[in-house]
């Protein structure tokens, strides 16, 4: 188990066998060392800085109906919202004043934007607060949207494969989505030039560990610069209320891993660590975890943005959570920094 866990910093690669053998045998003593080996890697790349992200969930309609998400179209007790642009702007400027360089535009899928909406979105963020980093996390879209948004200054994207197994995702989603089209985005994403991030649920449902050892081999064939994974969590109005939570454990040791396998990817410590443990996000950075994204959406809407039960961080003012989760980053010996933080080729 060590010498497999030594390889895989050496060479940043394993075979899927042995990826396998890692994932199904590892116990608290590995877990540890690769834990360890991660945050030597993630500390040669970014020192003890963490960069933050600010989220703003600006919609929480969806015409799609992913079978574990809170907010999917089926579920009519969801209190819909779309925030404004004046409101959005209000919290790029808060979060500006907190020192955020990096907004993560977030929402459903909702028909009701149009290109140009994203577009007019994204220009006047871009105008305003020029020496910020735009990232987008709103879907599946056409080629020719996402370079549209692209050219209006969008820097990044966020869209998690979800699972690279085709006949899981189809467990996890309703047969209009197809992992084929997900993989096609992800292509057009990167070919257009933005800084792309992908991800999975740990322990989503019907999830086998050949499914990870597929899921970490199509991400290191990527080569993503953002990877963001965290435990499934069920919400109690989906088809999926009654489904086991993913494990801490697996979430963390799958951080090391894929932190050796992509040493300088911008990997965030995830709200749903947080959900799941109290310190999940520390622990998230010390098994190699460089990056955290806390909310800057508007108080009064953060309930409803519920992709699953219990989400940390749902009361608390921006200014709170980021006091907050800057004196927990301080107490393991890290330091959130006023940065962007783009990825780095090196
Ligand atoms: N609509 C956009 C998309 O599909 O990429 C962005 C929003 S979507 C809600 C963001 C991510 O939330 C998904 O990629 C999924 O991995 C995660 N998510 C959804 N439901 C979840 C759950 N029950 N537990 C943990 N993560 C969940
Ligand atoms: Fe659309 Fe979750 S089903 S955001």
């Amino acid at each position: 188990m060590i010498d497999l866990i030594d390889k895989l910093q050496k060479t940043r690669d394993l075979k899927r066998d042995e990826l396998f053998y890692l994932l199904s045998n590892f116990n608290h003593n590995t877990s540890e060392y690769i834990h360890e080996k991660a945050r030597e890697v993630a500390q040669r790349y970014f020192g003890k800085k963490i960069y933050t992200r600010g989220l703003i969930e600006f919609t929480n309609y969806c015409k799609n109906d992913c079978f574990y998400c809170g907010i999917r179209y089926s579920n009519k007790n969801v209190d819909r919202y779309r925030l404004s642009i004046d409101s959005i702007l209000d919290c790029c400027e808060s979060g500006y004043h907190l020192g955020f360089r990096t907004f993560v535009l977030q929402g459903g899928e909702d028909l009701e934007y149009t290109d140009n909406d994203i577009v007019n979105l994204v220009s006047t963020i871009k105008s305003r607060f020029p020496d910020c980093a735009i990232t987008l996390s709103i879907g599946e879209k056409s080629y020719d949207s996402y370079l549209a948004y692209f050219k209006s200054g969008a820097d990044r994207f966020l869209l998690r494969h979800e699972t690279a197994t085709a006949q899981h995702y189809k467990k996890l989603h309703p047969h209009n989505l197809t992992l084929d089209r997900r993989k096609q985005c992800l292509q057009d994403l990167k070919s257009i030039g933005y800084q792309v991030g992908t991800g999975f649920m740990v322990g989503s449902p019907y999830q086998t560990i050949e499914n990870l050892v597929e899921d970490l081999l199509f991400i290191k064939e990527i080569t993503p610069q953002m990877i963001g994974i965290g435990p499934y969590i069920p919400h109690h109005d989906t088809p999926f209320a009654n489904e086991n939570a993913g494990s801490l454990e697996l979430t963390l040791f799958l951080i090391s891993v894929i932190r050796l396998m992509n040493p300088n990817a911008l990997i965030p410590a995830t709200t749903s660590l947080g959900t799941i443990d109290p310190n999940g996000r520390e622990m998230g950075i010390l098994a190699g975890a460089n990056v955290v994204m806390p909310n800057l959406s508007p108080v009064n809407v953060r309930k409803k943005y519920e992709l699953y039960d219990n989400k940390i961080c749902t009361d608390e003012e921006a200014a709170e959570c980021k006091v907050c989760l800057s004196n927990r980053i301080n107490k393991i010996g890290y330091e959130i920094v006023v940065d962007r933080g783009d990825y780095v080729n090196i």
